[in-house]
């Protein structure tokens, strides 16, 4: 048989629930969507069955957002507003660094909800944590010719841009607003002090110049997604770190490890940073790439807690870092290596959550063990464990020690086998079944030659999503599990048109269908909203957000509730704890071809001749006050 019949074959079967469920502990995993929810799984929201009722919204490619009919989606707040009363306002195309530390970063990403007071479910008072990705200087900054003459002026307000935010907000009848006097505002950014920790944390690779210890690093930046904890602390990801140190990256004992991390050498946004900053210069600090690409720990609750780099979680282009609690009380962490080929990781704690004793948990990220993702073409997955000393990661081949593993994850998991995927975006865990959801975005490169069974579309410009389905335990999800099923929850693209090769659920309606996944959240009820990055590339329309059920008759039928202005990607969907509030991130409108700060190709959101397009947060609440969705 060839290789095309026998992906079509795995797509039919791993697309049929009944099929996804045969195998280990088929019996009780059909438990969790029998009537009987509550009873077989964790009381964590619903089961995500319950019908959509909100009206679609049709496609667009204008200059502008749109919510469907009886929604409201207001601007909380835009790239430069101040995060506290007194802050310098923003003077586009004349900030310094020192006024953006002051302000709201630029290019929103993960958003986190976090209610206040600490350990409450309040949907009307909380802490937003939202992540700043990237600075765009062609649309920041006037007369930009070339990315690698930026001042360094530029380059200090693009460091400062980055990073994280802070607010404190607070929800007044169907309106927010940012409570500009809060003491828990606070911008982290890349010249923030940030403690290292884990196997890697005082390694020789990890010590530099400015930083003997290999404890202490100046900063984060490209953060993308992220997560929360139980224990009520956030995770942001460092994802393309390679954009930023510049030099010979050929030379010398970390070589092979750069070339593995496509540090070039030749950055693609950020080589003027290195002009200026030694750090970024790996000519004269060769170990300081090695102290990005890792899953930072955040404590928002605390304005002057010292955020800490996890490195047990290993590095690499991570997308997010979310968390699911097993059946043991041990915790999950699943994350996605978003770049072409590259893995699904997940981390398990050594030692169990205690929600009553809240300093047990500080440091539970630090003890543990990775796993990489495996896809079988038989419906199982195998988590393979990236430690020290097992199977191939041993001195022979160039590791010493789970320092070296965590260092170049990358090269322990291409040892192990474990499966190459179409850009691992956000990979999350249904609250309520514990099924996982990873969401493929694209690779229009992938082969013919390179396919494999979760992988199964050559030239993939639509994306998929896998669906993983750990065993149950007593009724509760095993997170910690090494053997699981997997089936696919989607494949994108127009299914009225056969060469996309898309499957849904069911019928999709013609503005239902989707195209590049990205960022995905559960509202209450358990259902799965996903929003998207690149449908402008890859179906001509838009980035949306879509929703869907993930069980009953429903399951996996997309409805759009919500486009993105012209050049935007749409980000960190995240609910109020009563599902009445979403957040929803427009990053970068107007990034496109031929867009300057001159002549953007959209002013959104403030539509003011002096005002680049600004990044910024949405809240969406129903007008008559209820939940999002129906
Ligand atoms: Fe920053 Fe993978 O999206
Ligand atoms: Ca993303
Ligand atoms: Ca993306």
């Amino acid at each position: 048989m060839g290789k095309a019949p026998a992906i079509a074959e795995i797509i039919d079967v791993r697309l049929s629930r009944r099929a996804a469920l045969k195998g280990i502990g088929a019996g009780s995993v059909f438990g969790l969507f029998g009537c009987s929810t509550a009873a077989t799984a964790p009381a964590a929201g619903g089961d995500g069955s319950a019908p959509l009722t909100f009206a679609e919204v049709g496609r667009s490619s204008d200059g502008t957002h749109h919510v469907a009919a009886g929604y409201t989606a207001q601007v909380l707040i835009r790239q430069g507003d101040p995060i506290r009363r007194g802050a310098p306002q923003y003077r586009p195309g004349r900030q310094t660094g020192a006024e953006q530390e002051q302000q709201f970063g630029t290019d929103n990403d993960f958003i986190a909800y976090m209610p206040l007071p600490r350990g409450s479910s309040s949907s009307t008072r909380g802490l937003l944590g939202v992540n700043h990705e990237n600075h765009r200087a062609l649309l920041c900054f006037a007369g930009v010719k070339s990315l690698a003459d930026l001042t360094r002026e530029q380059c200090e307000v693009q460091m400062a841009a980055q990073g994280h935010s802070i607010l404190e907000i607070e929800k007044q009848g169907n309106t927010w607003r940012v409570v500009e006097d809060s003491p828990n505002n606070r911008r982290i950014s890349a010249n923030t002090e940030i403690r290292i920790s884990g196997p890697a944390a005082g390694h020789p690779r990890m010590r530099t110049p400015s930083d003997p210890s290999g404890t202490r690093v100046l900063g984060t930046f490209n953060n993308c997604a992220g997560g929360v904890t139980p224990w009520g602390t956030i995770l942001t990801a460092e994802e393309n770190t390679q954009f930023y140190f510049a030099g010979n990256a050929a030379q010398g004992p970390e070589a092979a490890a750069r070339r593995r991390y496509n540090l070039t050498g030749r950055p693609r946004f950020y080589e003027a940073w290195s002009r200026y900053f030694d750090r970024f210069n790996m000519d004269k600090e060769p170990n300081e790439p090695n102290r990005f690409g890792w899953i930072v720990e955040i404590d928002p609750y605390d304005p002057k807690s010292t955020p800490v780099k996890r490195t047990a979680l290993g590095r690499a282009a991570h997308e997010c870092a979310t968390s699911a609690l097993s059946h043991d009380g041990r915790v999950a962490f699943y994350c996605g290596d978003d770049s072409r080929m590259e893995y699904v990781y997940k981390f398990v704690t050594q030692d169990r959550y205690d929600a009553s004793r809240p300093e047990a948990n500080r440091d539970l990220l630090d003890r543990g063990t990775l796993y990489v993702a495996r896809f079988e073409a038989d419906g199982r997955m195998l988590w393979l464990p990236l430690v020290h000393g097992a199977g191939p990661l041993t001195a022979a081949n160039g590791f010493q020690s789970q320092a070296d593993v965590v260092i170049e994850a990358r090269r322990a998991a291409d040892l192990l086998g474990a499966t190459p995927m179409d850009r691992p975006e956000d990979v999350e865990a249904q609250p309520a079944t514990g099924r996982v959801y990873v969401v493929l975005t694209y690779n229009e490169q992938r082969k013919p030659e390179q396919l494999n069974p979760a992988n199964p579309r050559p030239n993939n410009r639509f994306g998929h999503i896998i669906e993983i389905v750990p065993p149950l335990v007593n009724g509760k999800p095993d997170h910690t599990a090494t053997v699981c099923n997997w089936g696919f929850f989607l494949l994108g693209g127009n299914p009225a048109d056969p060469s996309h090769g898309a499957r849904y659920g069911g019928p999709v309606t013609e503005t239902g269908w989707l195209a590049a996944p990205d960022n995905v959240a559960f509202d209450p009820q358990g259902r799965i909203w996903i929003a998207t990055d690149g449908q402008d590339d890859w179906a001509g329309f838009n980035d949306s957000l879509y929703g869907a059920p993930v069980s009953g008759p429903g399951r996996g039928v997309t409805r759009a509730f919500f486009t993105s202005p012209r050049g935007s990607e749409i980000c960190g969907p995240a609910f109020t704890p009563d599902g009445r509030t979403l957040f929803l991130g427009v990053q970068h409108p107007g990034d496109e071809k031929g867009s300057t700060f001159e002549k953007p190709s959209t002013r959104w959101p403030d539509f003011k001749d002096d005002m680049p397009p600004r990044s910024s947060v949405l809240a969406i609440t129903r007008d008559d006050g209820g939940e999002i969705g129906g």
